[in-house]
């Protein structure tokens, strides 16, 4: 089996991809017609046409617009279930999966709907499939801090059901201090806490991430590698960085592949994970990402086990667990 065979099939975790980013046109279409929305793209091919981003609010404009379409628990569960089942095929086993419920409950969508729906799903994939799941929700941070808590205090009835907070939406301009009152009480809640920084934003956001909000790992962090003592110190306490390929070259952080800061993070030492984001946007999934970096960079399969351990390690699971999961990656990468 040559290396891209061999990184295909092994075990995988996903820690960065967002339930709404995985609305594939067709069943934008379908939930749209479900719940009688007057849709406002023509046809599938009509919105795939639309996905040409220059930047990241390029992106989450036609994002934000397109989950309109979700109304009911049976449309959260259907997103939910139709990602999971895409994600089995690039054998993914574990995934940590962001909501934005700002997105929905401004539209009306209670917080409870969105919830049971997404958990319908994920028990459907955890039954049949036997893949594990654990939901973090998001604060849009482009939104004050004050809609945030207003979230977290919506999501208090439920508190058991999420498993940890993250931060996303428009980086620029919104550094993560912001949030730093509704992240403590997160932390106070005994909530594992992630944010988005570091994607579009300084190297300054992921040291605020790291000092301010006190985040177990950093999604993105691609642009860590501008900052000599940044990258240091993420080196030596080996803080996971949530990396997405893909995401990056079609939101223009850069200009192609090639250009990607991953093998640079790589040789650091950096604690590096693949992830999709996006994939209903982006061109693709965790396999399509695989792929893309592969015909980029030539990795070899040390260093993709590496990349494979890498997510298992900063999965937010048990260590039991996430043993039995290494041992998975060494059997298959290291035969
Ligand atoms: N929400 C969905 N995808 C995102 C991204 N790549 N960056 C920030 N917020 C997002
Ligand atoms: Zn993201």
């Amino acid at each position: 089996m040559d290396v891209l065979q061999r990184a295909l099939s092994c075990p995988k975790a996903e820690l960065h991809v967002h339930i709404e980013g995985t609305l594939e046109p067709e069943l934008a279409f379908a939930l749209a017609q479900r719940n009688n929305i007057d849709f406002p793209h023509a046809s599938i091919e009509d919105l795939r046409a639309a996905y040409d981003f220059s930047d990241l609010q390029s992106f989450l404009d036609l994002y934000y617009a397109c989950a309109d379409v979700l109304r009911t628990e049976a449309d959260f569960s259907d997103l939910m279930l139709a990602y999971l089942r895409r994600a089995r095929e690039d054998n993914v086993i574990h995934a940590e999966i962001f909501f934005d419920p700002q997105t929905h409950t401004a539209r009306g969508v209670a917080f409870e709907t969105v919830l049971n729906g997404l958990e319908a799903g994920a028990a459907i994939a955890q039954a049949e499939w036997g893949m594990s799941t654990r939901l973090i929700l998001c604060f849009l941070r482009h939104l004050p801090e004050e809609d945030a808590f207003a979230t977290l205090d919506a999501t208090l009835p439920f508190i058991d059901r999420v498993h940890g907070f993250g931060l996303d939406s428009s980086e620029k301009g919104h550094p993560p201090s912001k949030f730093e009152r509704v992240f403590a009480r997160c932390r106070e809640l005994g909530k594992k806490v992630v944010a988005h920084a570091g994607e579009e934003g300084p190297p300054a956001y992921i040291v605020e991430a790291l000092d301010v909000l006190k985040v177990s790992r950093i999604d993105h962090g691609v642009r860590a590698i501008e900052d000599a003592a940044l990258t240091q110190r993420l080196a030596h306490d080996q803080i996971a960085l949530t990396v997405c390929p893909l995401s990056n070259v079609r939101l223009c952080v850069f200009k192609d592949m090639r250009q990607h800061s991953l093998p640079a993070m790589l040789a650091a030492g950096l604690r590096v994970t693949l992830n999709s984001d996006d994939p209903a946007y982006f061109g693709g999934y965790l396999g399509d990402n695989i792929r893309a970096v592969q015909a980029a960079f030539d990795l070899d399969a040390e260093t993709w086990c590496l990349l494979f351990r890498n997510s298992f390690d900063a999965a937010f699971v048990d260590d039991e667990k996430k043993a039995l999961w290494l041992s998975r990656v060494d059997a298959h990468m290291q035969p």
